[in-house]
């Protein structure tokens, strides 16, 4: 049926039209639904700007709030599913441990299988931006063998989150203002990226019209690989493998250029930008402000801001067009704020949920949308028959 080309890696094929995020990669633009990252990341909150990628628009205060109070009311978990977390083993990795909770959302919600019912479809949104959260933390508290916390909804997201996932049941946790509001100001600058490898996946679950909880649990799991979302725990191992190794940052610089065993400079080149990630260079400015905010400056800065300055004026990295993206700098402020470094991927997902759930709900308001259906271009045998397995 016609021509079918062949774009493996989707390099330059458009899967949908969309309203929600705009980047001009050449010129290193990022804005959601037409605001610059640069403002939101100053101004906005997260809360404030999840409610702008779903719903369009800046929010009024009287809208901010019962947004913020909707949340609020269902940040709890069932208790059956608390108790998913008693059944995973003791050092289980969070981001599978996030999926297989959004995942089993469905069978506590049995009503959130239609994606056509608006009202339970907007449920379902309050429901994972509050849960998500206390989800995170609680695969985090798993992991380190910890008791977990019930949310307290007098306070905002972040703060809440923050206190599940570093307080103690028998004190009061004392909130860290620096730590939240660079916390919050990452999850801003995470929140959605257009139809990148994890978002796509939302939409093209979606397209079948499994629901919303579904499609984020594949989201999920498309995130955790390290060329996407992986990558931000990958590039604190490379720092700490260099820290730790003879070779110095020239010697392992010659590794990647010489693409010795696919070692490759994580946290560096994208897909779209080929210029400065406009969030690298947020998270960079920040990130020298934060660490000392907080009281820990980490040699692991140094080695990050020298591999940057060689990559920034060496042919290979000039000639790919290869910048620092988004990952490069976050894992040292997560460090910082003493998250493990097998968490980074999950503060990303956090980050980026009320993206997936701004993308799925545009695809499924679409009239345009038809089940996500690649074509292939066969190279395989021809027709032949089958042979007995005696004469084989
Ligand atoms: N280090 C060394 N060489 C690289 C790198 C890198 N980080 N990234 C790309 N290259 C080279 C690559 O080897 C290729 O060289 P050649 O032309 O000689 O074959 C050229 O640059 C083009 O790379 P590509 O793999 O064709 O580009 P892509 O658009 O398919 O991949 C990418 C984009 C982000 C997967 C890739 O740059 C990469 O693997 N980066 C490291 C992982 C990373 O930081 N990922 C986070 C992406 S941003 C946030 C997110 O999505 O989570």
């Amino acid at each position: 049926t016609g021509l079918v080309t062949l774009d493996s890696g989707f390099t330059n094929t458009a899967s949908c039209t969309s309203a929600v995020t705009y980047i001009d990669g050449d010129a290193g633009v990022l804005r959601y639904r037409g605001y610059p990252i640069e403002q939101l990341a100053e101004k906005s909150t997260f809360v404030e700007t999840s409610y702008l990628l779903i719903y369009g628009h800046l929010p009024s205060a009287a809208e901010l709030s019962a947004f913020t109070e909707r949340i609020q009311r269902h940040t709890l978990l069932h208790e059956d599913l608390k108790r998913f977390f008693d059944g995973f083993p003791r050092d289980a990795h969070p981001m599978p441990v996030l999926s297989s909770a959004v995942s089993a959302l469905s069978t506590f919600y049995p009503n959130s299988l239609n994606p056509f019912d608006e009202e339970q479809v907007e449920l379902s949104t309050i429901r994972l931006l509050a849960k998500l959260p206390t989800i995170a933390a609680y695969a985090h508290r798993k992991s380190l063998g910890q008791p977990l916390l019930y949310p307290d909804n007098r306070l905002g997201l972040v703060e809440n989150f923050t206190r599940l996932a570093f307080g103690n049941p028998a004190e009061d946790y004392e909130i860290d203002p620096v730590m939240v509001k660079a916390l919050d100001q990452l999850l801003v600058l995470h929140a959605d990226h257009e139809q990148n490898c994890s978002t796509s996946t939302v939409r093209l679950v979606g397209s079948g019209q499994a629901n919303l909880f579904a499609s984020v649990s594949a989201g999920i799991h498309a995130l955790s690989g390290p060329l996407h979302g992986g990558a931000n725990s990958a590039v604190l191992d490379m720092l700490e493998a260099i820290r730790n190794s003879d070779d110095d940052v020239d010697t392992f610089m010659t590794k990647v250029k010489n693409k010795e065993k696919g070692v490759r400079l994580m946290g560096f080149g994208h897909r779209v930008y080929k210029n400065y990630d406009p969030r690298a260079a947020i998270v960079k400015k920040t990130a020298d402000q934060i660490l000392s905010g907080l009281g820990k400056r980490d040699e692991l800065l140094d080695i990050a801001m020298r591999l940057e300055e060689i990559a920034l004026h060496d042919d290979y990295f000039v000639e790919r067009k290869l910048y620092p993206n988004v990952d490069f700098y976050t894992g040292l402020i997560y460090k910082a704020m003493g998250f493990p470094t097998k968490m980074f991927t999950v503060l990303f997902a956090l980050g980026r949920l009320p993206g997936w759930i701004a993308q799925w709900r545009e695809m499924i308001n679409d009239p345009a949308t038809k089940i996500g259906r690649p074509r292939q271009v066969y190279i395989g045998e021809g027709a032949r028959d089958y042979t007995e397995i005696g004469a084989r």
